[in-house]
Formats: C-alpha cells, sequence, structure tokens
C-alpha cells in the first residue's frame, strides 16, 4: 500500500488541518442534524475524499450518528475494508453522463442497510449539463436517508441552480510547516531518516498537497534508501538546495552584483531559470518565517516581492536569463528600494505607470520623521528657499541657535547649498523689552 493510502486518516481526531470544516461536521453528526448535500471544494490532496469517507462512517456507525465512530461495529469494519455497501464513490470524471445520474436515481428508493446511503460524487464539476439537471431534481427532495457529498477542485464549473442546492465547504491548500509536521511523523512511523530541510523542499514542491508531499516522500525513500538529505532531494526533484540560495543571498545582500551572477551562472548550468526562480521564492518564504539578524522583515519582503517578479519574468519568455539578470540586478540594490519605498509610503503617491513620486513630497514632512525637535523650531520661523539657499527668520536667539546646530540635516532634507539664518528684529526688541521690564521689576523688589 503507498504511503498516501497507508496514511489517509480514519477518523476526524487524525486529519491535518481544516479544523473549522471538522469542527462544523462533526458538530452536526453529534447534534444529529444532518446536511442531506454537500460541497466540498479545494485544490488536490488536501484531505476532500478523506473527510467524505470519514463523515459516512460517522453517519453509519452502530452508535451513530457521531463523530467519533466506535470503529468495532460491522459498518466501522466494513470503512476500513474500504467496502461500504451504502458508501458509493463516483467518479464524475469517467462517469459524466445522464445515464450515471438515473442510475443513482434509480437506486434511491432502496433503503440503506446501515443509517445512510452516503454519494461521494469526485471531481463533480466534470458532469454534463444534462447530468447536472438530472442531479438537481435528485438534490430537491432528497430521501432523508440519503446524503450528498460533491466534491470538486474547481467549484466555480458547477451551476448556480445545483451550487444554491449545496452546503458549501472550502478545502485550503495545506502550509508548508503542516506538511513538514505530518511528514516527520510518517517518517518517525515508517523509519525513515530525513533532514529538516529536505522535509521543506518536498513540501515547498508539493504546493498545499498533502497528497503529492507522500508520493514524493515515498520516491525519494525508495531512491535514498531511507535516507533522505537536500542532496536526494534536489538530485531527484530538479530542485537547488536552499545552501546554494543561502550563499547567493548573502552577496545580494552585500549589493555585489558581479558575484552573485557568477554564482546564480553556475546554477544555471544545471537549473532552469524557472527552476532557479521559483525555488529562490519557496526558499525566500522559508526565511521570512524565520528570525534573521541581518535582514529585517520589510527587507525580506521586499526581496520576496522582486523575487515573485522575477519567477513572473521567467516564464513563458524567450529570454528567461535577461530576466534573471535584470532582476538579480534590481535586488542587489534591494535595501535602497526599501528607504524609498518606506518614505513614499508616509509622504508621496506612486504613478503605477512611471513608477515615479508624482506627490511632490514637503521636506518639512520628512524633517518632521528624522528630526521632530528641529521641525518644531522650524515651524516658529519663517523661511524661504530660492537659488539653492534657503533663508530663515527666527523668532529669537535660542531657536537660532538650534537651527545652526543642524544646518547639515536643513541642507540635506531640502536640498539647498547654503542657509543664512536670522533673528527678526522686532522680536529681537520684543525679547529685549521684556527682559529689561523683568530687571526693572526685580530692581524694585
Ligand atoms: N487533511 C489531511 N489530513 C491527513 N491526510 C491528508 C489530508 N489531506 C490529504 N491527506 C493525505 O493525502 C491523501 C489524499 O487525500 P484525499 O482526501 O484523497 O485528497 P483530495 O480528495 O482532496 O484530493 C490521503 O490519503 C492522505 O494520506
Ligand atoms: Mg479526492
Ligand atoms: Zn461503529
Amino acid at each position: 500500500m503507498s504511503l498516501a493510502n497507508k496514511y489517509r486518516p480514519k477518523d476526524f481526531s487524525d486529519v491535518v488541518g481544516q479544523d473549522f470544516i471538522v469542527r462544523v461536521l462533526m458538530r452536526a453528526l453529534d447534534k444529529k442534524e444532518i446536511p442531506h448535500s454537500l460541497l466540498f471544494a479545494g485544490p488536490r490532496g488536501v484531505g476532500k475524499t478523506t473527510v467524505a469517507r470519514i463523515f459516512a462512517k460517522g453517519l453509519n456507525c452502530e452508535v451513530g450518528p457521531t463523530s467519533k465512530p466506535c470503529g468495532k461495529c460491522k459498518f466501522c469494519l466494513e470503512f476500513e475494508k474500504g467496502t461500504g455497501v451504502d458508501v458509493v464513490e463516483i467518479d464524475a470524471a469517467s462517469n459524466r453522463g445522464i445515464e450515471n445520474i438515473r442510475e443513482i436515481q434509480n437506486q434511491l428508493k432502496y433503503l440503506p442497510l446501515s443509517r445512510y446511503k452516503v454519494y461521494i460524487v469526485d471531481e463533480a464539476h466534470m458532469l454534463t449539463n444534462e447530468a447536472f439537471n438530472s442531479l438537481l431534481k435528485v438534490l430537491e427532495e432528497p430521501p432523508s436517508y440519503v446524503v450528498f457529498i460533491l466534491a470538486t477542485t474547481e467549484p466555480q464549473k458547477i451551476p448556480p441552480t445545483v451550487m444554491s442546492r449545496l452546503q458549501k465547504f472550502s478545502f485550503k491548500p495545506h502550509s508548508v510547516s503542516s506538511i513538514v509536521n505530518r511528514l516527520k511523523y510518517v517518517c518517525s512511523k515508517e523509519g525513515i531518516y530525513a533532514t529538516e530541510e529536505a522535509l521543506r523542499m518536498i513540501a515547498q514542491r508539493a504546493e498545499g498537497s498533502l497528497r503529492d508531499a507522500l508520493v514524493l516522500l515515498e520516491q525519494l525513500s525508495l531512491f535514498s534508501d531511507k535516507n533522505i538529505t537536500e542532496k536526494e532531494v534536489s538530485q531527484m526533484l530538479g530542485m537547488i538546495p536552499y545552501e546554494k540560495y543561502e550563499e547567493i543571498l548573502e552577496y545580494i545582500v552585500k549589493g555585489d552584483f558581479k558575484t552573485t551572477m557568477d554564482k546564480v551562472n553556475a546554477l544555471l548550468e544545471e537549473f532552469s531559470p524557472q527552476e532557479f526562480a521559483s525555488g529562490f521564492i519557496g526558499f525566500l518564504e522559508d526565511r521570512l518565517l524565520k528570525k534573521d539578524q541581518n535582514l529585517s522583515f520589510e527587507e525580506k519582503t521586499m526581496l520576496l516581492r522582486m523575487a515573485l517578479d522575477m519567477e513572473y519574468h521567467t516564464r513563458d519568455t524567450f529570454s528567461p536569463r535577461s530576466w534573471i539578470t535584470y532582476d538579480i540586478a534590481r535586488m542587489c540594490s534591494f535595501k535602497k528600494v526599501v528607504n524609498i519605498d518606506e518614505i513614499t509610503r508616509r509622504f508621496g503617491v506612486i504613478d503605477k505607470k512611471t513608477n515615479e513620486i508624482v506627490d511632490k513630497t514637503d521636506p518639512m514632512d520628512i524633517l518632521r520623521v528624522r528630526k521632530p525637535s528641529l521641525a518644531a523650531y522650524l515651524e516658529n520661523c519663517k523661511y524661504s528657499v530660492e537659488n539653492g539657499i534657503m533663508k530663515i527668520v527666527s523668532p529669537d536667539g535660542i531657536t537660532k541657535l538650534r537651527i545652526e546646530e543642524s544646518r547639515d540635516v536643513l541642507k540635506e532634507v531640502f536640498g539647498v547649498d547654503d542657509i543664512e539664518i536670522e533673528v527678526a528684529r522686532s522680536q529681537e526688541k520684543k525679547f529685549k523689552d521684556i527682559f529689561e521690564e523683568i530687571k526693572r521689576d526685580w530692581e524694585r523688589i
């Protein structure tokens, strides 16, 4: 038996992920409020058939309907063998026509041996229009002892009239980490040795499908004699090991375009540009989740975005390698992009077409972020910028002093060559007057 079949869960408690769906179905069973027509939508290998079967088992177990079937009664045992008479699985991909649905209609008049007759229609979107119409009639008035579960990877192809009769459950692709955990579990049971990185690479390649991951694990286990490292995965799946990407990332962070390209070109001797680009995404996604001394979260996000661009660019093009060069060059200056992004996020509006800042940013806004106290002093002054010179009229001496201390910052932010500061005459006078007044007061006391 294949690993995928051997490790097909037999109970809800063993199902990986899909928590919400599992909870709703368990509750329906325990409250004995049984939905009669369900749609299980979601990508391949995420547990649609598995959950449908477990639901059927819960419906028909002698102590049921229950979310915890006994596992000992006649019906539970039938289920374990996969031969439940009342559970009918139909592959709509090869039974698409109206005659197949008619056959079901004919069977419906016979009562089940257990409690429910359960029809699991796989790839339901493949049914013909006539078949759907005929199915619709059944779904409109199903006998109380019949449950229909339609499973599909393409729910948008189910006619709306049929859809409206179904209670919809959306199965999610498995995350890399939940696939890795399951693989670890299977490895421990099977006595397979595999490194964490190797399992991550398998999980990346499986793209959310636990079945695909288990099939790959099985092949690799045979291929490597139960001893799976990154090297085997990389050889068999044409995947680039993380350590190579790690090295490339190091040079990207340094901004060393030349060395980065040397390393990349060496990889492109062996792997296709598409393999390189998609593998890099997986690697970066992985890094995104980990604490990192060298890179901030924003920087990693920016790199990931650029890597996604690269992957997109390498598809359907005659010059994938040129795109790689272009995108690697962009990545080598990613830190600048992060900074520009940060500033425009706060102050500017980017023209989506030209990628330029169209909304001219007020330097005062930048100053408020970079040196809030200096901005506060400057706000008390009158100032103007002309011919590369900034003229500031300060209300008092202290303000003038503070501004003079930070000439260089102002020059940079306002983009001027020189700064002239003077204290406002009237203000100066006022200040002196007040000082004189206080002095006189003191003398009087
Ligand atoms: N949610 C899950 N929990 C545990 N195993 C799963 C899950 N989804 C998929 N699998 C594994 O993948 C195999 C195929 O799953 P299946 O339910 O047939 O997927 P689907 O019907 O969605 O294509 C199962 O036998 C099992 O080994
Ligand atoms: Mg299936
Ligand atoms: Zn039972």
